[in-house]
């Protein structure tokens, strides 16, 4: 398949990554809903669960594979023929489905996990990627901890599993440990030293554990990565996954990477409404994107310039992302601009004198009250009739 190469594929993982999370879990409906949402958005492939997990999330593989015809659909399995089985058996009704089979690649995990050697760890992951290569066409390979994992055993890793079929290589920062440089890095070597990587596309799954998520996964896309794994609202393991609104917004706003995603960044503001209600995980107000905060403007010097010209404070129109509109919120942080703003807005012309005289009361009670609303507003200017 040739492949355009400045297109960037989106994995999506709330479903399986993103359920993971303690007090997240969905029923196989609400899968099913979630997936129907993700097709409309455009992700481009859908992990949908880790079926021999438990009988409810194979249900949940079979289920959403009837439901989407677009996205791939993808099964996570570890590299046993059992586990391949079960997933095998699960994708059965998906138009285009993916296994994702892999196996820790760090020294950390190959003794401290598995009690085994390098060698061994190799030959078990080459043995499950052939296997599963016999029932499925797409093989996704993912390195665990790949992030903590000596570069060359790691390259050797990936170039023996290409070989053995896989069609996507998963580089994934497991423990969130990578700086963005250092993960990049990663991604050129493999890029620069696995002889058969254009037979593979190099996918990055970061974890936010210090907060880098989002930024190891572009630092992964600008060294030759081509697909990106996340989740919405950022929700998975622990301090979570990179979130997909970031990166597709990222690459939206820095034209200059030159790269792009077929997602409805439209979508996204609902979608994330949606995945914070099934999923009972409220979105932090300041979350980049999507948090109620993230087109509200507050300090008097912010609000005065975004008055003048939206351009001064904004860099994403809502609109963009579905948000319902950006807002100037009052408190006593505001200025004389954003008050007149709002009392324009609700009928009130008024002279420089009167709202100066109306600044100084709005203040005294801005500082007593988290914020004003419509209703404060009306009370001040009746106020000052009531007086003349
Ligand atoms: O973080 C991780 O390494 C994973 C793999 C199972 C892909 O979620
Ligand atoms: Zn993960």
């Amino acid at each position: 398949m040739i492949h355009d190469p400045n297109r960037v594929y989106v994995f999506d993982t709330t479903l399986r990554d993103g359920e993971q999370v303690p007090g997240c879990q969905l029923t196989t409906p609400e899968k099913i809903d979630i997936a129907r949402e993700l097709e409309a958005l455009g992700v481009d492939i859908i992990e949908a669960g880790f079926p021999v997990s438990s009988p409810g999330d194979f249900m949940s593989v079979v289920e959403i594979s009837k439901a989407v015809k677009d996205p791939i659909v993808c099964a996570l399995t570890r590299a046993n023929k059992m586990d391949i089985d079960v997933a095998v058996e699960s994708l059965k009704y998906a138009k285009r489905p993916r296994i994702h089979t892999g196996i820790g690649a760090s020294d950390t995990h190959i003794k401290l996990k598995f009690n085994s050697t390098r060698d061994e760890i190799l030959e078990r992951a080459v043995s499950a990627v052939s296997y599963a290569k016999k029932s499925v066409e797409d093989i996704e390979f993912y390195a665990e901890d790949a992030g903590r994992a000596d570069i060359e055993y790691l390259a050797k890793m990936i170039e023996a599993v290409i070989a053995a079929g896989a069609t996507v290589v998963n580089i994934p920062d497991t423990n969130g440990y990578c700086l963005p440089d250092q993960y990049g890095s990663k991604i050129k070597y493999l890029k620069e030293n696995v002889k058969n990587i254009d037979k593979a596309i190099i996918s990055v799954h970061c974890h936010n554990d210090l907060g880098l998520a989002t930024a190891n996964s572009i630092a992964g896309l600008q060294n030759g990565a081509r697909q990106i794994e996340g989740t919405i609202n950022g929700i998975g393991e622990r301090a979570g996954n990179t979130s997909i609104e970031e990166v597709v917004m990222i690459l939206k706003t820095h034209q200059s990477l030159n790269l792009y995603t077929q997602v409805n960044s439209r979508n996204f503001y609902e979608m994330s409404r949606m995945i914070s209600t099934q999923m009972r995980m409220p979105v932090q107000p300041n979350k980049a994107i999507v948090g109620s905060n993230a087109f509200a403007h507050s300090s008097g010097i912010h609000q005065d310039g975004f008055l003048k010209n939206r351009e001064n404070y904004e860099i994403i129109r809502p609109e963009d992302v579905g948000f319902p509109s950006a807002s100037i919120v009052l408190t006593a942080r505001s200025g004389r601009h954003a008050l007149k703003f709002h009392l324009e807005r609700l009928g009130h012309k008024l002279e420089k004198t009167e709202l100066d005289e109306i600044y100084k009361r709005f203040l005294t009670l801005a500082d007593s009250k988290l914020d004003i609303n419509d209703d404060d507003l009306t009370a001040l200017v009746a106020y000052r009739l009531v007086k003349n």
